[in-house]
């Protein structure tokens, strides 16, 4: 049977939810067994380093590899291996890490694609609505997609997901390639504002401490598997958090962070 573990903690009750998920390239399995849940208003990180399987565990979620074991919910509904447009159409919008606009287009032509699910009718109006939450596009319509920053090419990609409206957003390293102080923007002027709009925000980041200072919930993920997780701030404050955030030691037995449904009601006085 299975469990709603977020509920269990306080957490909302989960707009996206994998139960379990092992999957690949097919070969041996990059991601195994691995759940996490993302409700509206949260903003849940996923930090490990480089091919923990981040990329792998987000193109699993929305439909684009498969699921070889364990389950996939919207919702309440069971969407495990349904195919990514099914995923869009249910509100699940995905920023891929590379790949995210399409460059020989202009800003507008970008946005409009991304809203491909709607009415043409509608288009003009949305794109309106979307530039109003990156204001910063607003005078760039124009422009083409290759012509952007960094910084305002993830915009763009974010944006363009925004056009569907989604109810779940998931981003993939959304500040590579940023400089720091334009990362840390991106994080608290816009992932955070998307999740004060009430959406589920999945974010996947190498920079881990400027993850966890937005997120709200965090899984760590090493050689496909989830190493520990919890809120930010009992990570933050482990000694050896370092050192299990690169890698290291990872045959060593999982550290004890209080459990997300071991029944800790408050786990932030729960310090393990
Ligand atoms: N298309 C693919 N075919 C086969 N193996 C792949 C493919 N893409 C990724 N992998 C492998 O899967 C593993 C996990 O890769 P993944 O891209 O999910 O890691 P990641 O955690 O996102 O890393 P990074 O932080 O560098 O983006 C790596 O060993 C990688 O080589
Ligand atoms: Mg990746």
């Amino acid at each position: 049977m299975l469990v709603n573990r977020a509920t269990a903690n306080g957490r909302p009750a989960p707009a996206l939810r994998a139960e379990g998920v092992t999957s690949g390239y097919g070969g041996v399995p990059v991601v195994r067994d691995v759940s996490i849940a993302v409700g509206p208003g949260e903003i849940v990180a996923i930090i490990g380093p480089n091919g923990a399987g981040k990329s792998t565990l987000l193109k699993t979620l929305v439909g684009i590899l498969r699921v070889n074991s364990g389950r996939v919910f919207v919702g309440s509904e069971d969407v495990t291996n349904h195919a990514p447009e099914d995923l869009a159409r249910r509100g699940v919008g995905y920023v891929p890490q590379v790949n995210d606009i399409f460059e020989p287009l202009s800003v507008q032509e970008n946005l409009e694609m991304g809203g491909y699910l709607l009415p043409e009718s509608k288009l003009p109006e949305r794109v309106e609505e979307v530039t109003r939450v990156f204001p910063a596009l607003a005078p760039m319509l124009k422009r083409r997609a290759d012509k952007l920053s960094g910084g305002e090419r993830k915009m763009l990609a974010i944006a363009r997901v925004l056009m569907l409206d989604p109810a779940v957003l998931i981003l993939d390293e959304p500040t590579a390639n940023l400089s720091p102080k334009l990362a840390d923007s991106l994080l608290r002027d816009h992932v955070q504002r998307l999740a004060g709009l009430n959406k589920a925000v999945l974010l996947v980041e190498q920079r881990a401490r400027a993850a966890l200072q937005v997120a709200s919930w965090t899984t760590v993920l090493v050689s496909g598997t989830t190493r520990l997780e919890g809120r930010p701030g009992e990570l933050l404050d482990r000694q050896d958090f370092e050192e299990l955030f690169l890698g290291a030691g990872t045959t060593s037995p999982a550290p004890t962070l209080p459990s997300p449904n071991g029944g800790a009601e408050d786990p932030e006085v729960e310090k393990g």
